[in-house]
C-alpha cells in the first residue's frame, strides 16, 4: 500500500498502489428499445466483462493502454477535452464526465482487457464505461457514490456525448447493479429496479454469434430513437410509456409500428416475469420468439445473419430465440429446452454479480 496526501488536515489516507476495477456485460432477455421510452426492460449481468487495472501515476493525465489492441491513449486530466475517434473517446469521456460531475482525479496508468466480445450486443461498451469509471474514482481515493443509478447516468453520458450513440440506461444499469442467479425488471420511468430469481433449472440460456457486428453509433439506432421522439411529440404524450394501441391510428408509417413494438414488448416483459415466477419456461420461450418478430417486422432492426441464425437455433429445437441489444446484427440469445443439443457455437449465458473492486495490493 502506498500512502495519499491529498486529504490534508484531514490527515493520511491509504491509497491502493495497484487496483482493478471489473464491469460485466449484459444479457437483455426481453425489454428491447424500451428504456428509452420510459419503458420496461429485463436484463442480467453476465460473466464476462471488461477488467481495468490502475497505477497511480506523478504526471497530471490518464494513459490508458488497450491490451487487445496493443493501443495507448493519453488524456490530460482538468484538460480541455474534445472528442476524438474510435475506443480512446471512452477515456475521454470517462475523464470528462467524472471531471465534469466535481471529482478531483489524479494522474493514473490504466491496462484495460475484455472476455466480452465487442459488437456482440452483448454491452462491451456499458462495461468499458463502468470499469473505467470506478478505477479512476478507486485509484483517486474517492469513494463510490452511494448512488450506482446515478452512476449509471453518468456513464451513459459518456456513450451519449463522446461515442456518439444515443442509447439509453439499460446497460449501464445491468452492469452496475446486476445480481447472481437474477435477472432485474427495470421499470426506466421510475428508475425501479426489481430483481426477478432467474431459475432455469435444466434448461439453458445461450448466446449465437450471428456472425455479424454490430455498432450503435454506425447502425439505424440513433434513427430508431428519433423516430420514436417524433412519435411522441406527434402524439402530445411525455413519453411512448403512456401511448396505447389506439393511439396508433394517428401516426404516420413507420411511426405506428415502432410505437406499436414499444406498448407490446413492454407488456412481454411483465409476461416473462409472470411466466418466470411459475416457472413456464415453454412460454418464456414464446415470448421471446414474439420479441424478435416485433424487432424484426415492427422495428426493423434484424438483419439477414440474424434471421438465419435465429432460424437454425429454432430448427435444432430451441423454445425461443431472439436478436438482443440494439439489434442490426450481434449474437442472439436462445431458450434451450433440457433435452435440446448444444449448437457447436453456443455459448451458455448465467446471471452473475454487477460491477465491483476486484481487490488492491
Ligand atoms: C442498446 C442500448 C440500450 C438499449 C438497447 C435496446 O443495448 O445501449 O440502451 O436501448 O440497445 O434495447
Amino acid at each position: 500500500m502506498a500512502l495519499c496526501r491529498r486529504h490534508g488536515d484531514r490527515g493520511d489516507c491509504v491509497s491502493p498502489a495497484r487496483l482493478t476495477a471489473f464491469a460485466p456485460g449484459r444479457v437483455n432477455l426481453i425489454g428491447e428499445h424500451t428504456d428509452y421510452n420510459d419503458g420496461l426492460s429485463l436484463p442480467f449481468a453476465i460473466q464476462p466483462g471488461v477488467r481495468v487495472a490502475a497505477e497511480p501515476r506523478d504526471v497530471h493525465d490518464v494513459v490508458a493502454r488497450a491490451l487487445d489492441r496493443g493501443e495507448e491513449v493519453s488524456v490530460p486530466l482538468s484538460g480541455n477535452l474534445r472528442r476524438g475517434d474510435g475506443w480512446a473517446d471512452f477515456v475521454r469521456g470517462a475523464v470528462g464526465e467524472l471531471e465534469a460531475a466535481g471529482f478531483e482525479l489524479r494522474g493514473a496508468q490504466l491496462e484495460i482487457s475484455a472476455d466480452v466480445p465487442d459488437g456482440a450486443g452483448l454491452s462491451s461498451s456499458a462495461a468499458l464505461e463502468v470499469a473505467l469509471c470506478l478505477a479512476l474514482l478507486a485509484i483517486a481515493d474517492i469513494p463510490e457514490p452511494d448512488d450506482r443509478v446515478a452512476l449509471a447516468q453518468m456513464c451513459s453520458r459518456v456513450e451519449n456525448n463522446w461515442v456518439g450513440a444515443h442509447t439509453g440506461l439499460l446497460d449501464q444499469l445491468a452492469s452496475l447493479l446486476g445480481q447472481a442467479e437474477h435477472a432485474l425488471r427495470i421499470d426506466f420511468r421510475t428508475l425501479e429496479v426489481r430483481p426477478v430469481p432467474l431459475r432455469t433449472g435444466a434448461w439453458s440460456l445461450v448466446t449465437v454469434p450471428s456472425g455479424e457486428r454490430h455498432s450503435l453509433a454506425a447502425s439505424g439506432y440513433n434513427e430508431r430513437r428519433h423516430e420514436c421522439e417524433r412519435a411522441r411529440a406527434e402524439l402530445g404524450l411525455d413519453s411512448l410509456r403512456e401511448a396505447c394501441l389506439d393511439d396508433l391510428d394517428r401516426l404516420p408509417g413507420p411511426l405506428d409500428r415502432r410505437v406499436r413494438h414499444v406498448i407490446e414488448e413492454n407488456a412481454r416483459v411483465d409476461a416473462t416475469v409472470e411466466a418466470l415466477e411459475r416457472r413456464d419456461l415453454a412460454a418464456v420461450g414464446s415470448l421471446l420468439d414474439a420479441s424478435h418478430a416485433s424487432l424484426r417486422d415492427l422495428y426493423d432492426c434484424s438483419t439477414e445473419a440474424v434471421e438465419q441464425t435465429v432460424a437454425r437455433l429454432a430448427q435444432g429445437g430451441a423454445a425461443g430465440a431472439r436478436m438482443m441489444g440494439g439489434g442490426f446484427g450481434g449474437h442472439v440469445l436462445a431458450l434451450l429446452p433440457p433435452d435440446a443439443r448444444l449448437p457447436h457455437d453456443a455459448r451458455p449465458v448465467a446471471a452473475a454479480a454487477g460491477a465491483r473492486l476486484l481487490g488492491s495490493e
